[in-house]
């Protein structure tokens, strides 16, 4: 992320009175402003200097708003740079054209530049707190992979059962925001294991009594570090909760069946799948016939029965 680095805009517009009112009027706002005439061309100096924010007219020779807008946001690099289009009054066409290839916003023409100035303002405000989020994120993605590998296990654990989560969440028809903390919780959910000494969490054989009850503590580890942090809050209680079980004799609460916070059910059931599923460094994976054998038989135990049921009839069959 740049820190008090002048912001750089990009304007691809073919008008060339428009685009030079644009960039005077953004020079004098304090932008570094980049001006090109068509869209072919807006792409190659986008490409080359990577600016904060683009505003592209829509009818443009060679490439129009809509391409280069769709060709941003394709990529996951750029997906944050923000992207207004510039449109003509009630052009409401246009508009629903621009949303679907990404666009954060529409500037109706001829431009209000104090309307364009605050919008400027707030799409770069919230592009750095996103970048600020994302980079929170893949530090603790990161974590997540180095714990995943002292834990014995082989490959992608997290990830499987992120996406599992995310299938079961589909069935259950959860929204998308509740899908969304599945994937971050599926992926997250042992990070308290980074509290955990290295020589109980890379133990080959089985945990002592008083081993296990340390490796427990991963729950209150996780859920403290993820307290800490205003974006992750939500994903909290599916890492406190993930070790509950539905006829409460799990931990760390005891909790008993609606008691346990769904989310978190979810990822309990899916946990135990990928873990049974997986090759680990002191055992072989169970067969697919052995592992619904034993989720089965954890029904109304260990699992809600209602999800053992869509969890075994609809996401591991279909998948
Ligand atoms: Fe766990």
């Amino acid at each position: 992320m740049k820190m008090n680095e002048t912001d750089t805009i990009l304007i691809i517009e073919d008008d060339r009175s428009i685009n030079k009112l644009l960039e005077r009027f953004l020079a004098t706002e304090g932008f570094r402003v980049l001006k090109s005439f068509n869209g072919r061309d807006g792409m190659e100096q986008f490409y080359k200097h990577k600016p904060d924010l683009v505003i592209s007219d829509i009818n443009m020779p060679y490439m129009n708003g809509f391409e280069v807008c769709k060709e941003i946001k394709s990529k996951e690099e750029f997906r944050l740079i923000p992207v207004i289009l510039l449109t003509s009054r009630d052009d409401n066409q246009s508009k629903i054209i621009g949303i679907e290839a990404g666009a954060d916003d529409f500037i109706v023409k001829p431009v209000n530049r104090f309307l364009l100035s605050a919008r400027i303002k707030s799409l770069i405000k919230s592009k750095k707190l996103n970048e600020k989020l994302d980079n929170s994120w893949s530090l603790l993605f990161s974590l997540a992979k180095i714990i995943e590998a002292k834990d014995n296990y082989t490959e992608k654990h997290t990830i499987r059962v992120a996406q599992l989560a995310q299938e079961l969440g589909q069935e259950l028809g959860l929204s998308e925001e509740e899908k969304n903390t599945l994937i971050k919780g599926g992926v997250l959910h042992d990070i308290g294991k980074v509290g955990i000494p290295d020589k109980i969490l890379t133990k080959k054989g089985k945990l002592t009594a008083a081993e296990y009850e340390i490796m427990k503590k991963h729950t209150e580890i996780g859920y403290e570090i993820c307290q800490g942090l205003n974006s992750l809050r939500e994903i909290s209680a599916i890492i406190y909760s993930h070790h509950e079980k539905y006829d409460g004799s799990g931990y760390p609460q005891g909790l008993e069946k609606d008691e346990i916070p769904l989310l978190a059910q979810i990822i309990s059931i899916t946990d135990v799948y990928d873990a049974l599923r997986s090759d680990r460094s002191y055992r072989k994976s169970y067969s697919l016939d052995q592992t619904l054998e034993i989720i089965n038989r954890e029904r109304g135990k260990s699992f809600n029965p209602a999800l053992v049921d869509l969890f075994l009839g609809k996401v591991v069959n279909t998948g």
